[in-house]
């Protein structure tokens, strides 16, 4: 039996790159020969599902294998009772313990707001992952930021969401998980905004608990990976599905960054597991 690590990628706000990240991690720890398991807790909309459909397709088309996770779609039913929604609520929790204890790594990708099951899913997590947008409004989910001054007034409303995971497992004397908040589609120039972001990103972590990240920078590529099923991680080698370009080597520099402080081992693979292998 193992006893994985459960990593949730959340956050408030939609578009921030959450599929896009938890793609790249499922690739990462499959690529380092660890058992993965994906949820895709956004189901109807499926962005995380389809990603691994069209990466299905993709292997089959080329003819080259390509590591994939055990995946699970979940579709949450509309106009639930409390019955109903307590039950969903105690299934899914069991669904991410079983998993947990089958995989090394089990990797949930959640809906750009709340709902059913996205308290249930924050509570399951031993690392919570936020991209936000490189920008102020981005930061509301998080804190009231007086606008004069940029200082901290109070949590936002994602950041209760999480001191109360937080509290629920506290209460059930589960380990208390990390998190963190990554900075995510930051455009490649310094601007004034940037040092803003860094001064009051610290400053709220500080205050409410997680650690500020640089995350991926914004960059055309993810949009045709993803149409492809491909990651950063997967371009390159002798196999490789396309040349790596240095914009290419800096986007996984930049993913090697998150890994890093998640605490993996980021030094180079000498052996891959999962790398495209042209099959037969
Ligand atoms: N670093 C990036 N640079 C440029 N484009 C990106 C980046 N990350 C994601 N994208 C693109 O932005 C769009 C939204 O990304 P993604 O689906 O990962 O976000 P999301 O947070 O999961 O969205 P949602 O809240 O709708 O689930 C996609 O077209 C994706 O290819
Ligand atoms: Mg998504």
């Amino acid at each position: 039996m193992k006893n994985g690590k459960v990593i949730v990628v959340g956050n408030e706000k939609g578009g921030t790159g959450k599929s896009t990240l938890a793609m790249h991690l499922i690739v990462w720890f499959l690529r380092h020969g660890k058992s993965v398991s994906s949820v895709d807790l956004d189901g109807r909309q499926g962005t995380l599902s389809h990603y691994i459909q069209n990466r299905v397709a993709y292997s089959e088309t080329h003819g080259i294998s390509l590591g994939l996770p055990e995946h699970l779609s979940v579709s949450v039913r509309d106009y639930a009772t409390t019955e109903e929604r307590e039950t969903d609520e105690k299934t899914f929790s069991g669904t991410i313990e079983q998993l947990r204890r089958e995989n090394d790594i089990v990797i949930i990708d959640t809906p750009g707001s709340d709902g059913a099951l996205f308290r249930t899913a924050h509570e399951t997590a031993d690392i919570l992952i936020s991209p936000i947008n490189d920008s102020l409004l981005d930061l509301d989910v998080l804190a009231k930021v007086e606008p004069e001054s940029l200082t901290v007034k109070a949590p936002g409303r994602y950041a209760q969401t999480v001191w109360r995971a937080r509290q629920k497992r506290a209460a059930e004397h589960r380990p208390q998980m990390q998190w963190f908040v990554v900075r995510n589609r930051v455009m490649h120039v310094a601007t004034r905004n940037e040092k803003v972001m860094w001064k009051l990103l610290t400053a709220l972590g500080g205050r409410i608990g997680f650690t500020p990240l640089a995350g991926l920078g914004e960059r055309i590529i993810y949009r045709e990976l993803f149409l492809k099923g491909l990651t950063l991680l997967d371009l390159g080698g002798k196999n490789g599905a396309a040349k790596l370009s240095a914009a290419h080597l800096a986007a996984r520099q930049e993913l090697r960054g998150i890994l890093a402080a998640l605490g993996e081992d980021v030094s180079p693979l000498t052996n891959p597991q999962n790398d495209l292998k042209k099959q037969g």
